[in-house]
């Protein structure tokens, strides 16, 4: 696992973005693994920026696949995922939509929802690099505390934590539906290379727990551990409880320039 502080979150997107351009300069039809919430707005701006700025870059080929989804929302619904990645991020790219892929909260087999999904991404050959946010709570997607290290794509059910901080995208609580479909952690662990972005002193507690804490379910996020290829970009608010920091500052620090991440 790399962890990297850097002063602020655009300095985290320039980051994640070079690396995503690189990966699709070199394989036109990677597979992306987007996230939703506020951590990965200054990236997604950052892409759309780039793709402008760089004619010889396209998103054509690139399938974009969703770590979760809100059940009950459909697809036009303005707070499911795939509506809110389309907008800001997919569309402006010019990723096809037909090439955006997220669990169906509307499916009528919802308990079968998550297979067929896996199936998904299995077709389009696995995740190249998956984005990752962080919740307050240390879950990763939409996998809670307590989910299992190795679960699978499923339904869930949101704490009441989870539901109070995403009531800002609904504008009151008891819009924020209760279940949803997420990825598993098993799942996630597949992408080749995962990013995990944060922000923030609110995620400062949770980010220590996953990078430092011991490997368990009470932390979801602390599965990032299990990786081979892990990259934790942080702003300085949200690396202010770490106790190795100066560590990870002096490894960036000398890293050679070839490296990439
Ligand atoms: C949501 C999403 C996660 C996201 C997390 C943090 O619950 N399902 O994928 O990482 O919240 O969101 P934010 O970046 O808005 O803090």
């Amino acid at each position: 696992m790399e962890v990297v502080i850097l002063p602020t979150s655009e300095d985290c997107a320039e980051i994640a973005a070079t690396a995503i351009e690189r990966l699709v300069h070199t394989k036109p039809s990677a597979v992306l693994g987007v996230a939703t919430g506020s951590t990965p707005i200054p990236l997604y701006r950052r892409l759309i920026r780039g793709r402008h700025s760089d004619a010889s870059l396209s998103y054509a080929n690139v399938h974009a696949v969703l770590l979760d989804e809100y059940v009950g929302l459909g697809r036009e619904h303005p707070q499911s995922y795939r509506a809110t990645i389309r907008q800001e991020l997919t569309d402006a790219l010019g990723i096809p939509d037909h090439q955006v892929h997220a669990p169906d909260g509307t499916a009528e087999d919802l308990q079968h929802e998550g297979q067929r999904y896996e199936a998904q991404l299995a077709a389009v050959g696995g995740v190249d690099i998956q984005i990752l946010g962080i919740g307050s709570d240390g879950h990763l997607a939409f996998n809670e505390p307590g989910s299992s290290l190795t679960s699978r794509t499923r339904l869930k059910t949101l704490t009441a934590r989870t539901r109070e901080d995403n009531a800002r995208f609904f504008g009151n609580v008891n819009d924020v539906p209760h279940h949803v479909l997420t990825q598993g952690l098993g799942t996630i662990l597949e992408a080749r290379h995962l990013i995990l972005l944060a922000s923030g002193t609110s995620k400062a507690q949770a980010v220590r727990d996953a990078v430092e804490g011991p490997l368990t379910a009470q932390c979801p996020a602390s599965v990032l551990q299990w990786h081979p290829h892990v990259t934790v970009l942080l702003d300085r608010d949200a690396a202010s409880l770490l106790s190795r920091a100066e560590y990870y500052r002096y490894t960036w620090a000398h890293k050679p320039a070839w490296q990439g991440i």
